[in-house]
């Protein structure tokens, strides 16, 4: 056996991989997309998170991005914060932690072994050339901004969130991450555990089958059963912030 009820028992051979959605940030006061008054309730996400929005309209999309990074400005990591990188202290090298996030809180909480899969709010890039992304706390309120190094050889190109958005590849790289440890998590005794994810937004949502393919144990908390809920061996309903921190028990 491998856990006991609402317990996650984690072994001295345990490789566990957690999936983080917007419900782990919601505790912290940060808006999820698909909840009632989530941030696609007022946007079509095409509109402000597509290579398309951005061409058509892009003082829309820093609009919607300058509104994110002032209010997660202001926001801290909450009690699943906390347990995610109080777990990684005592797995080490067997813990992985991918997130769909973008607002930068499970770093702040401690987390190194972190993998960001849909980018992150306070780094900015160009949408032109491939100049690295850069740390940039501005809401780029007034006026566009444009990237220096294109306008010095007489280019004009907008910088732009570095977010994944609609109709964009992830890194390869981070996907690679993952499935790597995967591969070696299958060598021991894996757990995949998703927290606070609907579940419908691909490859992220995909990672639970990838886990199953190599026998994992999957584990859900989330605040409701999501549309995915039946693909996870075990389903705890509830608020992270709760759950998490009493999850956990190191064996
Ligand atoms: P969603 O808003 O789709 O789902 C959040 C889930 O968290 C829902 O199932 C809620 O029931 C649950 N939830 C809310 N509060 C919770 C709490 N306190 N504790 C536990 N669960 C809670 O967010 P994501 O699944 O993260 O992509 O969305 C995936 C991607 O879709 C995002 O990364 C974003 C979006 O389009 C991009 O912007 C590229």
């Amino acid at each position: 056996m491998h856990d006991d009820g609402d317990h996650l028992v984690l072994h001295g051979d345990t490789w566990l991989c957690v999936l983080t959605g917007a419900g782990v940030s919601a505790e912290s006061g940060i808006a999820t997309f698909r909840d009632a008054g989530g941030l696609w309730e007022g946007h079509r996400a095409e509109q402000v998170a597509s290579p398309e929005g951005f061409a058509d309209d892009p003082e829309l999309v820093w609009r919607f991005y300058g509104a994110r990074r002032r209010q997660a400005g202001g926001c801290s990591p909450n009690r699943g914060h906390a347990a995610l990188a109080a777990v990684e202290q005592r797995l080490g090298e067997r813990f992985l932690l991918a997130t769909q996030n973008v607002d930068g809180l499970h770093a702040v909480a401690g987390n190194r072994r972190l993998v960001e899969l849909h980018g992150n709010l306070w780094r900015t890039r160009c949408s032109a050339c491939d100049r690295p992304a850069f740390e940039d706390r501005s809401d780029h309120e007034g006026a566009l901004p444009r990237c220096e190094p294109c306008a010095a050889v007489g280019r004009d190109a907008l910088l732009r969130p570095d977010i994944v958005w609609f109709g964009e590849a992830l890194d390869p790289a981070d996907l690679a991450r993952v499935t790597a440890f995967l591969d070696e998590g299958a060598r021991h005794h894996l757990v995949f555990l998703a927290v606070g994810t609907s579940g419908v937004v691909y490859p992220a949502a995909g990672l639970v089958g990838e886990a199953r393919a190599r026998g994992a144990d999957t584990w859900l908390v989330n605040a409701e059963a999501p549309e995915n809920a039946r693909r996870f061996g075990r389903f705890l309903a509830g608020k992270s912030g709760e759950i998490l921190p009493r999850l956990f028990v190191f064996d």
